[in-house]
């Protein structure tokens, strides 16, 4: 299979398993449930699943579970999202080629979507398609990646820099918290999800996921300056404009992308112990960083 069937496979998988773990429209309160529906369903790169099953190859996980595992990611995700391009936050009118939720419904809409979706992530991996021992560790990993020594921890820190000339292992610690341990938790999630991994295993994995997931956030700094709105689906520019430490702020754009490419290599590198297995993984690095949207 090319990487372009594999990566389609999955991604039509994961829209079903959307669609199923997701409340129906006309499920009541219905409009929060159509907007939930609407942040999370047919859009964005789905990197967060695509790298949790990935991950899930290697430990011979289900499918199935491995579906559990990406929809509540890509839930967290989505709700990270919602939050950040609300009026108080980074206030953007453009996600994913679409008016954001607070545009097309209200604030309050958005902000519960995003409580609601970080709810109905952890609903989505207690389903029994995972074992209990399973659905306790993946739930661990989710909230730590997703609470305030994660996600919502590195968007505190970014809010607060706003104005500020960042050191650059300042920059560096925003970025791994609230876009990399999420994509961190990811791939441990998927591998988390078969056969238990060893120590080496996930530490090589940790390896891997700590060049992604810190690139990816490089390449989206990057695209906010080099790339037009139309082709993002959000708006262009945005950070320079705000006054947002971002790594082009900070060390330049040739720079940035010469780092992108750095760690590019270091993933591959962390995956040399798993030989043609972890094909999918090399792949997906070269997605992130190659990316042009
Ligand atoms: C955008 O994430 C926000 C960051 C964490 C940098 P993505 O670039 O993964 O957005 P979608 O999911 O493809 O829309
Ligand atoms: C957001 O970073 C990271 C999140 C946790 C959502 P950005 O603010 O740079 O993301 P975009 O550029 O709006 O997608
Ligand atoms: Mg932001
Ligand atoms: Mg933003
Ligand atoms: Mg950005």
């Amino acid at each position: 299979m090319t990487f372009d069937q594999w990566t389609r496979q999955v991604l039509d998988r994961v829209e079903s398993a959307l669609d199923h773990y997701l409340p129906a429209a006309d499920v009541q309160p219905a409009p929060l449930h159509d907007a939930m529906r609407y942040a999370v369903l047919g859009g964005g790169k789905r990197v967060r699943p695509l790298l949790c099953h990935a991950a899930g190859e290697l430990t011979n996980a289900m499918p199935e579970a491995l579906d559990a595992a990406a929809c509540a990611l890509e839930m967290i995700h989505v709700y990270s999202l919602v939050h950040d391009d609300m009026p108080c936050m980074d206030d953007d009118d453009m996600r994913r080629g679409k008016p954001t939720v607070h545009v097309k419904y209200d604030e309050p809409t958005a902000l519960l979507v995003g409580d609601a979706l970080q709810s109905q992530a952890f609903v989505t991996l207690t389903s029994d398609v995972l074992d209990a021992t399973r659905q306790a560790s993946l739930v661990r990993e989710l909230a730590l990646a997703s609470g305030s020594v994660g996600m919502a921890g590195g968007q505190a820190i970014d809010l607060a820099s706003v104005g500020h000339a960042l050191t650059r292992p300042e920059l560096e610690t925003m970025h791994r918290l609230k876009t990399g341990a999420l994509l961190r938790a990811a791939v441990r999630m998927g591998a988390m999800a078969g056969e238990t991994p060893s120590a080496e295993t996930l530490a090589a994995l940790d390896k891997y996921a700590a060049a992604v997931g810190l690139a990816f956030q490089v390449v989206d700094d990057i695209l906010d300056v080099t790339a037009d709105s139309a082709t993002l689906g959000k708006t262009a520019g945005k950070d320079a404009k705000d006054g947002k430490p971002t790594y082009v702020s900070i060390i330049g754009l040739d720079a940035s992308r010469a780092l992108a490419q750095q760690l590019r290599a270091d993933a591959h590198a962390a995956l040399e112990p798993f030989g043609a297995r972890a094909q999918r993984l090399a792949e997906l690095a070269d997605l992130v960083v190659n990316r042009v949207s």
